[in-house]
């Protein structure tokens, strides 16, 4: 296992930092629709659409030590000012630090694919996780999913259809506009296709509980938690 380094990054927020705040939308200096990438790895594509999406803030979110320190490192050569990164596990601190309908978009790509069929229910997107994005997205706000692992993918579509989450379909491709991370870019290169969803929270007029983490949950480690995926 490596040794973690403190990241001593102005754009990284320490836990007690994000404790501090009050509310996540006062890490910036602008008050507009905040996004969040959930394992943001080396941070190229947050870097590339918060470049893009200047009118946005952003949330680079990963438990990986050495991935929140590249990312940091990308977005200060890349002088972005709408973008904060965070180290810590994307369910808990949603259902900690986040109130009902205040994420414009969740941006997940390649998650860990747990390709063992015993390790499937470790794998972040599954049922719970879309009622938690349910509940944190705003009204008509997006959901982009995508993986190299057509076994997830089939996972993923077979879930059941959920009031108030839209499925909008999935696709073979990624739209024209959406950046390329690291592991879709390693993908594409060897000619694999990437399966690609998109959900949109609409206004079904309910109010649903707010998401709890069950008593004792324990995120699984990743293997790239500690070690290189940089
Ligand atoms: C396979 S890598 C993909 C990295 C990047 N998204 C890409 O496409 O290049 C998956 C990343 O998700 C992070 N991760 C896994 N589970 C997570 C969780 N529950 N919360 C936050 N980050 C997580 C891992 O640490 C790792 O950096």
């Amino acid at each position: 296992m490596q040794r973690v380094i403190p990241i001593t990054s102005p754009l990284f927020v320490p836990e007690t930092s994000l404790k501090a705040c009050g509310a996540p939308e006062m890490l910036f200096a602008h008050q507009q629709p905040l996004a969040m990438e959930i394992g943001c790895g080396i941070g190229d594509f947050i870097t590339a659409l918060a470049a893009q999406t200047p009118q946005w803030n952003f949330l680079a979110v990963d438990i990986y030590n050495q991935g929140c320190i590249k990312t940091c490192r990308r977005l200060t050569e890349a002088a972005l000012e709408n973008v904060r990164v965070l180290r810590m596990e994307a369910r808990a601190l949603l259902t900690s630090y986040f109130d009902e309908a205040s994420i414009a978009a969740f941006y997940i790509n390649c998650p860990d694919p747990w390709p063992k069929k015993r390790h499937h229910y470790r794998r972040l997107v599954n049922a719970e996780f879309l009622r938690i994005a349910r509940y944190f997205l705003v009204h008509g706000g997006e959901m982009f999913f995508c993986t190299d692992f057509e076994s997830y993918a089939d996972e993923v579509e077979q879930l059941p259809q959920m009031p108030g989450l839209e499925f909008l379909g999935r696709t073979a491709a990624t739209p024209a506009e959406y950046p390329h991370s690291k592991y879709m870019r390693r993908f594409l290169e060897k000619g694999l296709p990437i399966h690609f969803f998109h959900y949109r929270k609409s206004d079904d007029g309910a109010r649903y509980e707010r998401p709890q983490l069950a008593p004792g949950f324990r995120r699984p480690r990743t293997r790239t938690e500690e070690t290189s995926c940089g």
